[in-house]
């Protein structure tokens, strides 16, 4: 068992916070896994599980043991004509896309660029351009903390909804995420109704050009984290009573607007913050992106209190000029 002692993970945060983990463990088989969790009860050491780092705010310090689990194993099968991708926790979630559209397999091209790895990506339900993880997702294999028995959750299990899961909720810090099953195609079925995807593809594309596509949308518009750190969008695009959202058009009418089931209606954060005349702002070590409102970007020298800071900042603006308050979307992370 690999542990190893005060771990900076500033560069395992894709917005380069600093944070020093006590421990770290990056086990790459679930025996590893089961192992490095049973010493972590054995020495009373709290357990903090972090994946690809590109959603979430850590603090200064991390006591006890945070794990990263690295099950890197990918195959194939095949189920009723359709192909199922069984995905380790630890591969690269964009290598996944890449790999499966250049096999000729529908269903995630459409998410190609998200960062991160494959086991954070049920958490907050990741989605881009009309589709979510949800869509394809069959199953998730999990271990629990407390026990390291392995189970499985079906996709109507995990309760997901916009960004949220029971990742998020019920099962927050009590699983491991070790291994999902996704159902992918080789019928086209292509999903080219989003913003500006489909002037940018010929007909009949493949899923490989529709990911590409996906990918120099995304490079437009968003910033590379390897360039200039960040966590994609930081604030969820909130969902307000349709009452509110018929009296924001009246006031607004070229106010993107996406109602909902429930008599709900999204609103586009970026729009919001855009409107407040806040996209390029800088505050600090910190700034609102400059292509993108909804991005929050670091130049490095910060911290999860300055960035909290820059985040109320724009909440509070929003907040007075439209009466609806912003919530962050990367996850908080907190010592245990
Ligand atoms: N807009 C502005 N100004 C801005 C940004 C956006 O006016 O600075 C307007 C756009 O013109 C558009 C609307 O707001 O009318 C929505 O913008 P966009 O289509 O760019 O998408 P988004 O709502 O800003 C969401 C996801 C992204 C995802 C895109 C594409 C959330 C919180 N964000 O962004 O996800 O890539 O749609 O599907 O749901 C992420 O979660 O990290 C992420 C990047």
């Amino acid at each position: 068992m690999n542990i190893l002692n005060n771990v900076d993970l500033s560069a395992a945060n894709t917005l380069r916070l600093p944070c020093q983990a006590e421990r770290f463990a990056s086990p790459t088989t679930l025996t590893a896994l089961r192992q490095t969790l049973a010493e972590a009860r054995h020495e009373g050491w709290p357990v903090t599980l972090l994946g690809g780092g590109s959603n979430v705010l850590l603090p200064e310090a991390l006591p006890g043991l945070v794990v990263r689990p690295d099950l890197q194993q990918y195959w194939l099968s095949q189920r009723q004509g359709h192909v199922l991708a069984h995905v380790g926790a630890g591969v690269n979630w964009h290598t996944l896309v890449m790999a499966t559209a250049a096999r000729g397999l529908w269903g995630i091209e459409n998410l190609a660029l998200i960062p991160g790895s494959c086991g954070a990506a049920p958490v907050q339900n990741i989605g881009a351009y009309g589709v979510e993880l949800a869509d394809t997702l069959q199953a998730v294999q999990i271990m629990e903390l407390a026990t390291g028995r392995v189970d499985w959750l079906s996709a109507q299990e995990c309760a997901f909804g916009y960004r949220e899961s029971i990742f998020k909720g019920e099962l927050a810090s009590s699983v491991v995420i070790t291994q999902l099953v996704l159902q992918l195609s080789r019928t086209p079925a292509p999903r080219l109704g989003y913003g500006d995807l489909a002037v940018r593809l010929a007909s009949s594309p493949t899923p490989l050009a529709v990911a590409e596509a996906v990918c120099s949308i995304r490079r437009e518009k968003l910033p590379d984290p390897q360039v200039l750190a960040n966590a994609g969008s930081f604030f969820k695009n909130p969902l307000v009573a349709d009452v509110l959202a018929a009296q924001l058009l009246q006031q607004h009418p070229a106010m993107p607007n996406f109602p909902q089931q429930g008599g709900q209606t999204k609103l586009a954060a970026g729009w919001l913050i855009d409107q407040c005349g806040l996209k390029g702002m800088r505050d600090g070590a910190f700034a609102v992106h400059q292509h993108q409102a909804l991005v929050l970007v670091h130049f490095g020298g910060g911290d999860r209190q300055g960035l909290m800071k820059t985040a109320s900042y724009i909440a509070d603006q929003v907040e007075a000029r439209f009466g609806v308050r912003l919530e962050p979307e990367p996850r908080l992370i907190n010592p245990c």
